[in-house]
């Protein structure tokens, strides 16, 4: 049998019960599997990394090592997010890295999409690499395939980027989500008591705020960009827009324009707001978000975030324009 096909008999995991089931199941199949050995695992602190890190947790607790690089393009409170549940309240074995600089400091001065999009996966497969190399007796690399990715790309997630691991680090696989909907990975990972924050976000790109922070990341506008978004994401949750809007965020680009601040003449940067729905992001349309709630946005970024004088909103949908900006 193929392993990578979902059998026909296989039932949709769509309640607690069934997704209890699973958990049971899989936890029987990973004690067999890893037996004693460890298990390494590229923690991002998105839907699917985190459900296969609380089910190993379960299944084989400190055999797991997490790594959680933080490349210095997550969101505000993510990094510290990854600490809190799996270190703090799950008891985990995390090895956290500070990459910030390291990025940043490899980032600056490009400003090609592509190009650092490249950096970004190529930067990150090498943090990987050395904190792998410092670790005795890893047996298997567990990873957050889940079956889209199957389905679309031969087994081979395009955003875990730990497949460019070099020969002698090639573990075993081990992938407990891989015959899973999206759907069903988050009512799993309700069900292993993960925060709804964590099961129900946002679909957030690999390469994170770097494709948000436009043209040549700097340090300035990356905070101006993290700090919006942060804004955003609170006043949608608040106003009972979060799990209803498909994918929202902020993107700054590289320019300044005059404005007006403490009865002075002050260059400041621009933030776009955009926020879509989509079903399989091929195509999307733009939030028709009140008014009163983009001027309260507005206001609040243009008074909080330092360096920021003015928000627009993009009305453009896909096409012509794409969901991120680049
Ligand atoms: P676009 O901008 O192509 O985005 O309309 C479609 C969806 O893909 C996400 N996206 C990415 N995800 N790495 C990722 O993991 C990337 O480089 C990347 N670029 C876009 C985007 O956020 C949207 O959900």
């Amino acid at each position: 049998m193929d392993s990578n096909k979902r059998p026909d008999s296989m039932k949709r995991i769509e309640n607690e019960q069934l997704a209890n089931e699973f958990i049971e199941q899989q936890i029987a199949a990973l004690k067999a599997q890893i037996g004693d050995k460890k298990v390494l695992l590229a923690l991002s602190g998105g839907v699917d990394s985190s459900v296969v890190a609380a089910l190993l947790i379960k299944a084989i607790g400190k055999q797991l090592v997490c790594v959680h690089v933080n490349h210095g393009l997550l969101r505000k409170g993510e990094p510290e997010q990854v600490i809190e549940v799996f270190k703090n309240q799950m008891n985990a074995n995390l090895v956290y890295v500070d990459a910030v600089d390291r990025f940043l400091d490899k980032l600056a001065g490009v400003a090609e999409p592509e190009k650092k999009r490249k950096i970004i996966g190529a930067e990150f497969i090498r943090v990987f690499e050395e904190e792998a190399r410092k670790l005795d007796d890893i047996k298997f690399l567990a990873q957050g395939t889940i079956y889209p990715d199957i389905l679309e790309s031969d087994g081979v997630k395009a955003h875990h980027n730990v497949g460019g691991l070099p020969e002698d680090l090639q573990f075993e696989l081990v992938e407990p989500v891989k015959l899973l909907f999206k759907d069903e990975v988050r009512v799993v990972g309700k069900a292993l008591g993960l925060p709804d924050n964590m099961v129900y976000r946002q679909p957030f790109p690999g390469p994170g705020l770097g494709v948000r922070c436009l043209g040549a990341i700097t340090r300035d506008r990356l905070e101006c960009v993290r700090e919006s978004d942060a804004i955003l994401r609170e006043e949608f949750a608040k106003n009972g827009l979060e799990g209803k809007v498909w994918q929202y965020f902020t993107a700054i680009p590289d320019i300044k324009s005059v404005g007006i601040k403490g009865g002075k003449r002050t260059e400041g940067y621009p933030v776009i707001i955009r926020a879509v729905n989509t079903k399989d992001a091929m195509t999307a349309t733009v939030e028709n978000v009140p008014f009163v709630l983009l001027e309260h946005i507005t206001d609040r970024i243009t008074n909080e975030v330092e360096g920021v004088n003015r928000v627009l909103f993009d009305l453009t949908p896909k096409p012509s324009a794409t969901i991120e900006w680049e």
